[in-house]
């Protein structure tokens, strides 16, 4: 396992899938019943931009700094601006600390949660997972509710779920640095499903493959789950098959709301993630209610 988020945090990917993560964090706060977020590979939790790895790839240049040069400048659409505002609060309340900190996923998760609410994260990797103790596990507010776990995030599936609470969102991010990821991805989903069928699922992917991208739009489908919606962004002309091009999210049983708001904010942000300013955003039902 060499993957180092490091390297990749706050680069379009990243943006595309924390807007995500944060719409449906705040449609489940919505209610004051707790809900649980179960993150199969959470990584090191919190991220400096400007520390060497990220530095070195440069990569969130053209992703959150991007997004917030065009909050300042006022050029956001409104109605965007509103629906990135709790994600964006939270990037910019870290660097109130002096330092450029990003967000991962489960400090993300975190600032956007209410008292009642509890974690499980997932991380494999000895050095990753320490970071993500200290960072997040060890946070203020994280006490008694934030559990960071030596496990397989594919095996957390079948081990944690479904939540005592009942409701709640499964996001499984691997770093697709071995091959049959797109597969584990369509068994790990069958599996959640059955164990979960109410609760919301959030698999991410690379647009890298065309091919292998379709297939496992077709898998998926083929499971037919209801409610499943495909959320994609495309931010680069497809050069070769290992560049990556997009970036999607397949969305099983999505709060009603989100299809709409993921429209209004990735064609708002498909022109700034875009290499050559000509982004795109695909967002369209796989399956629908059954
Ligand atoms: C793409 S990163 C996660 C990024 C994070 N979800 C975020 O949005 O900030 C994937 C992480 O999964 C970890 N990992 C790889 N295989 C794993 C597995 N089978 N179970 C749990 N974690 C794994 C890697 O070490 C890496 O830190």
């Amino acid at each position: 396992m060499n993957y180092r988020h490091a390297f990749h945090a706050g680069n379009p990917a990243d943006v595309m899938k924390h807007a995500a993560l944060a719409r449906v964090l705040a449609y489940l706060g919505k209610k004051d019943a707790p809900y649980r977020v179960l993150d199969t590979h959470a990584g090191a939790g919190l991220y400096d931009l400007d520390g060497i790895n990220a530095r070195k790839t440069g990569e969130a240049d053209a992703g959150i700094e991007a997004v917030l040069a065009a909050q300042d400048a006022g050029t956001l659409p409104a109605p965007a601006a509103a629906l990135l505002a709790p994600y964006l609060d939270c990037v910019r309340g870290l660097r109130e600390s002096g330092r450029k900190l990003y967000p991962g996923s489960p400090a993300l998760a975190l600032a956007l949660s209410r008292p009642q609410d509890k974690f499980l994260f997932c991380e494999l990797n000895k050095e990753e997972r320490a970071k993500l103790e200290k960072r997040v596990g060890e946070a203020p507010g994280a006490e008694g509710r934030v559990k960071v776990l030596a496990q397989d995030g594919w095996q957390a599936i079948a081990a944690h779920l479904p939540p005592r609470e009942r409701r709640g969102v499964v996001l499984v991010d691997p770093p697709f640095e071995e091959p049959g990821e797109f597969q584990r991805m369509v068994a790990g989903l069958e599996a959640a499903h059955r164990r979960f069928a109410t609760g919301i699922f959030m698999l991410w992917y690379p647009i890298k493959d065309l091919r292998a991208v379709d297939a496992f739009r077709r898998d998926v489908a083929h499971l037919k789950l209801p409610k499943t919606l495909r959320v994609e962004l495309d931010f680069a002309q497809v050069r070769a098959l290992d560049t990556l091009s997009g970036s999607g999210l397949i969305i099983v049983n999505p709060p009603f709301t989100l299809a709409d708001e993921m429209k209004t904010v990735l064609n708002a942000l498909a022109p700034l993630l875009a290499r050559d300013g000509k982004g795109r955003a695909r967002v369209s039902w796989l399956t629908e209610a059954g």
